[in-house]
């Protein structure tokens, strides 16, 4: 049996779509709020929820929940960890976080967890996923937004360029390798994905001025550049809502961005997807104009 736990979630309902799609697999959603009826009860954070909600999986595709202060994240991967030794499942897939995120604040929880999932009893495969093309989106949508009446994109990206992949690419990899993994299982053997790290990061790669040629396009009037600093980035951020972990996160992919480090050198994406990978450039327009 395969569990997918965070199945509200967008990766999380996109890699339950494309399990339940095929043939033979016997597979359950995994969610916070799950009854025990459709959906068990999966909630990282009380690990009595765990406890139930893993009996009987053999696989547990483990969709990291990132969005807290880090003691919180290591809290609750953690209890995952324990749960599904106690459990006796017998692979852990983990979405994890790419390379060239590494120097990021996003990064740590992940290492760690992966470093947890590998002292276990069960076979652990990583899936160090690529910076989401929404994400990049997402993160140029306040400076994107205003570019439609001034034609100036300011944002603090720097001149460097951000490796980005579709979240359904991410997904069809995701459900290949859980799909295989539960077969192989079946079979009395062991997956070829056991004890193995991929880096998917994403092959395209997009910076402010490619942004600014996406909103040139979308709104049908000349879109020009105009790198601004992290002093002015944190100041927009503020008094706004977010959590003080968001704006952490936040300054530190543009530092990064603006660092050169979120050029990925290299990928396992394409090795592992069974098309080529998808265009990521309308993903990003599209989640930079959102809320325009
Ligand atoms: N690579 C990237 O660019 C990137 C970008 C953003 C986030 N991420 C990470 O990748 C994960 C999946 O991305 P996404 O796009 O699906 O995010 P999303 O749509 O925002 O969904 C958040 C996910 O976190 C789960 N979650 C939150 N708290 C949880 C808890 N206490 N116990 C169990 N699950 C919990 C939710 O599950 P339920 O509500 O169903 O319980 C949901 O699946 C995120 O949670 C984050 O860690 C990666």
């Amino acid at each position: 049996m395969i569990l997918v736990t965070g199945v509200s979630g967008g990766l999380g309902r996109l890699v339950l779509q494309g399990l339940t799609a095929l043939d033979g697999l016997d597979v359950v959603p995994g969610t916070r709020g799950g009854d025990g009826g459709t959906a068990r009860r999966i909630d990282f954070d009380d690990p009595a929820s765990l406890a139930e909600g893993f009996a009987g999986v053999d696989v547990l595709v483990m969709i990291s929940a990132g969005y807290a202060e880090d003691d919180v994240v290591l809290a609750r991967h953690g209890a995952v960890a324990d749960a599904a030794a106690a459990a006796g499942v017998r692979q852990v897939i983990y979405t994890s976080l790419a390379g060239s995120g590494e120097r990021t604040t996003l990064a740590l929880p992940h290492r760690w967890t992966e470093h947890r999932l590998a002292q276990g009893p069960f076979d652990a495969t990583i899936l160090r996923n690529g910076l989401y093309a929404e994400l990049l989106g997402g993160l140029s949508a306040a400076d994107a937004v205003p570019a439609a009446e001034s034609g100036v994109f300011s944002a603090a990206l720097g001149t460097g360029r951000m490796s980005v992949v579709a979240r359904e690419d991410l997904a069809d990899i995701t459900v290949r390798v859980a799909a295989e993994a539960d077969r192989a299982l079946a079979a009395g053997g062991r997956s070829r994905h056991a004890g193995r790290t991929y880096e998917l990061e994403g092959v395209t790669a997009l910076g402010g001025e490619d942004i600014a040629d996406l909103l040139t396009k979308r709104y049908g009037r000349p879109v020009t550049y105009r790198p601004s600093s992290l002093a002015e980035a944190r100041a927009g951020l503020a008094g706004h809502g977010f959590e003080a972990y968001q704006i952490t996160h936040t300054l530190s992919l543009f530092s990064n961005m603006g660092a050169g480090f979120l050029q990925a050198r290299s990928s396992d994406l394409t090795e592992l997807l069974q098309a080529p990978p998808r265009p990521v450039h309308d993903l990003v327009a599209a989640s930079a104009t959102a809320g325009g």
